[in-house]
């Protein structure tokens, strides 16, 4: 019955194109890629949809860091956290952490997870307890949303960085405790939470505001101290949440918060307490990684970065005036996250697949990860393409765009 029942809901998704499929990555995350599908010879593709923002993942510096983290502290931690496996270097990249991002958030502690999705998780579930309310914009990450269910307060959606609504939310709201969520870079959409006036509504109406960096952190503000760097924003008020998978270039996650949160946290946070904690020689690789990111190789690969967002942005600008019968749309943003929004779900999956037979590498994004009928093509750009690589993706859209019109 289950396997009957499981077959029928597949196909439901292949009759909506949402059936989903993995490529498989034959060569370490780069822009040029050796990537094959099941059953299909890899081939040489050019990928413009990691989340590996400065090119950082294939980095010698960093290969050679994780082989020495693994040479001093072994393959695996062995415990959770709270058991035996808090190593020396999970416990140096908390300090190096909190250091780095001292001009935000002065006073904070960092406290380092397996995953971002776990680390959303976790905060939701810790502090959403009955004496509290989250206020969650709707496009925010899915991890932020589970969150959210997990936890015991209620949860009240505002639209899409409708702060007008929030504000009425939070006015009305009776708990004591308020707890404000936003991604700061929206992951499928590209665009920034205003958190100055997320902060300032906070602060009028005693609440906290947890923020997501996953997609800013590593890439904007100074020294790429991420979103509340990039405006000039230091708050008590902010519990922050990085992830070290994308522009870090490795993996795990962090919360930089109040120490009294923190302490919460490592009390009550079950994605922290029930798994085994990451190996450390990732902790020590992420520790080389933060030395580059916020160094001046990283300052140069950010301006390589934004150099090609706006090259793309021009290309795509003039892409969709020359075919305006396609009805394709671009986000008003200037990050590494660029859409190209097609609409329809099949439009989406075409485009993608007119892309790859040319050997580009766009994957299609559709519900639930977008709302229904804003499937896309979720371009991202990385330090590692060249101007070359951009112009190359640049010609295969008109090809498909001719194809499509
Ligand atoms: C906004 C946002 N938050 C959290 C996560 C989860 O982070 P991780 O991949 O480290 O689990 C992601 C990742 O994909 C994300 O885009």
């Amino acid at each position: 019955m289950l396997i009957e029942h499981l077959s029928c809901r597949l196909r439901e998704r292949d009759a909506q194109s949402l059936r989903r499929r993995r490529r498989i990555a034959e060569s370490a995350c780069s822009a040029h890629q050796r990537v094959s599908a099941e059953g299909c010879q890899g081939r040489e593709m050019l990928a413009f949809c990691s989340n590996d923002y400065l090119g950082l993942a294939n980095h010698p510096a960093l290969i050679d860091a994780l082989a020495e983290g693994a040479r001093r502290y072994g393959a695996g931690s062995g415990a959770s956290h709270l058991i035996s496996g808090h190593s020396r270097a999970h416990a140096a990249l908390e300090e190096d952490l909190a250091a780095f991002l001292a001009p935000c958030m002065p006073n904070a502690k960092a406290m380092f997870f397996c995953t971002g999705y776990m680390a959303n998780l976790a905060l939701l579930g810790a502090l959403g307890d009955a004496s509290a309310t989250i206020f969650a914009d709707k496009l925010n990450h899915a991890s932020l949303i589970d969150g959210a269910l997990l936890a015991k307060a209620p949860m009240q959606r505002f639209a899409h960085r409708n702060l007008q609504v929030l504000a009425s939310q939070l006015e009305r709201c009776a708990t004591p405790i308020k707890l404000i969520v936003t991604d700061a870079v929206f992951s499928m959409d590209g665009d920034l939470a205003d958190l100055p006036e997320l902060l300032a509504l906070a602060e009028r109406f005693d609440a906290w505001l947890i923020v997501d960096d996953a997609h800013g952190f590593g890439v904007l503000g100074r020294r790429g101290r991420g979103t509340l760097s990039h405006f000039a924003l230091s708050s008590e008020r902010f519990i922050y949440m990085g992830t070290m998978g994308k522009a870090a270039g490795v993996g795990g996650a962090f919360v930089l918060a109040h120490s009294t949160v923190v302490e919460w946290l490592i009390q009550t946070a079950r994605t922290y307490i029930y798994t085994t904690a990451t190996p450390p020689a990732i902790a020590h690789a992420l520790r080389s990684s933060l030395r580059l990111l916020g160094g001046d190789e990283g300052d140069r690969r950010r301006a390589e970065l934004m150099a090609l967002i706006g090259l793309l942005r021009r290309g795509l600008q003039a892409l969709i005036a020359a075919h305006p019968s396609l009805e394709w749309k671009i986000a008003d943003c200037a990050t590494a996250i660029q859409p190209l929004i097609v609409g329809d779900n099949d439009a989406a999956l075409a485009l993608s697949a007119a892309l790859e037979s040319q050997g580009l590498w766009v994957p299609a994004i559709r519900p639930p990860t977008v709302p229904r009928g804003s499937a896309r093509l979720r371009i991202t750009l990385s330090a590692a393409h060249t101007r070359a690589d951009v112009q190359r993706l640049m010609e295969g859209l008109e090809l498909a765009a001719r194809m499509f019109r």
